[in-house]
């Protein structure tokens, strides 16, 4: 609560300062009533641009767009009060130079209220990052498997073994020293993980990274079973939506068929009901 008796939503700073303190919790979410579903339960909400694949069944998160990212932050914005709320930016829409970067973070923000933008890359985002937090934009960095580079990455593979591992912690100390607030760590080595995670101050947020990361995050159309088209390894179905949704559409298809829906109490008479 703030002073003024409204509910103060967590700010970036929070997350910056939640470091190795209790295990911050993350989703992502992309409409109104899944960002509220989460809203009491979770530290930060990512509108990532997983939505691409999720939602508008692309497939992978190249095809995302500033205009998607900035419908579907608009929606989760007004779905929380309490989580502090990051949106993704989209693929080109910040490598080409960090004026650019900024152009387009000003604008996720400005359009949909979020505090915070992420963005994917270590070193080579290094002077972004830096540019971007000194003009107001607090970012947060993702690196390992970062999936708007599958093409030059070779596919969604495990990052950072072997001799790569120096590389991901070069770029973990690059983002935290470019001023980033937090970093995503997704699939690498769980021991990785826990050596970046003791090596740098901001926290780490894990995505088939380690339990030892300062934070979780997961898709929340994986963790709740909505999304089935394929399940990485580093995904926990808490649920069965998708699996109960079809069901519950085959079931309707066939009270329909048979006259069975709608049924009395769905249909109206003809006479005012008593008072
Ligand atoms: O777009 C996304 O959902 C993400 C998470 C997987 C971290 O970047």
């Amino acid at each position: 609560m703030s002073t003024t008796g409204h509910i103060r939503a967590k700010t970036p700073e929070d997350i910056r300062n939640a470091k190795g303190g209790a295990p911050l919790v993350s989703l992502t979410a992309y409409t109104t009533p899944m960002a509220e579903m989460m809203d009491d339960h979770v530290d930060f909400v990512l509108v990532g641009d997983s939505v691409g694949m999720v939602l508008h069944g692309l497939d992978s998160t190249l095809g995302v767009t500033m205009e998607m990212m900035i419908l579907h932050g608009q929606a989760v914005r007004r779905g929380l009060k309490k989580a502090m709320m990051v949106v993704d930016m989209p693929f080109g829409s910040y490598e080409e130079s960090k004026e650019q970067a900024f152009r387009n973070a000003a604008r996720l923000m400005r359009e949909t209220g979020a505090p915070a933008v992420k963005l994917e890359g270590g070193v080579e985002m290094k002077e972004t990052i830096d540019f971007l937090t000194n003009r107001g934009v607090p970012v947060m960095a993702h690196i390992g498997l970062t999936p708007q580079s599958i093409n030059t990455l070779g596919g969604y593979k495990v990052q950072g073994r072997g001799a790569a591992a120096g590389k991901l912690l070069a770029d973990a100390r690059a983002v935290e020293e470019a001023g980033a607030f937090s970093v995503v760590l997704e699939k690498i080595p769980a021991r990785l993980a826990d050596a970046v995670t003791a090596q740098v101050k901001i926290p780490t947020i894990g995505i088939g990274a380690s339990a030892g990361c300062d934070g979780q995050i997961l898709v929340v159309d994986d963790m709740l079973g909505l999304f089935t088209a394929f399940k990485p390894k580093f995904v926990k179905r808490y649920g069965t939506l998708g699996e109960d949704g079809r069901a519950a559409i085959a079931e309707y298809a066939e009270d329909v068929r048979a006259r069975k829906f709608p049924a009395p109490e769905h249909m109206f008479s003809d006479v005012e009901p008593a008072a």
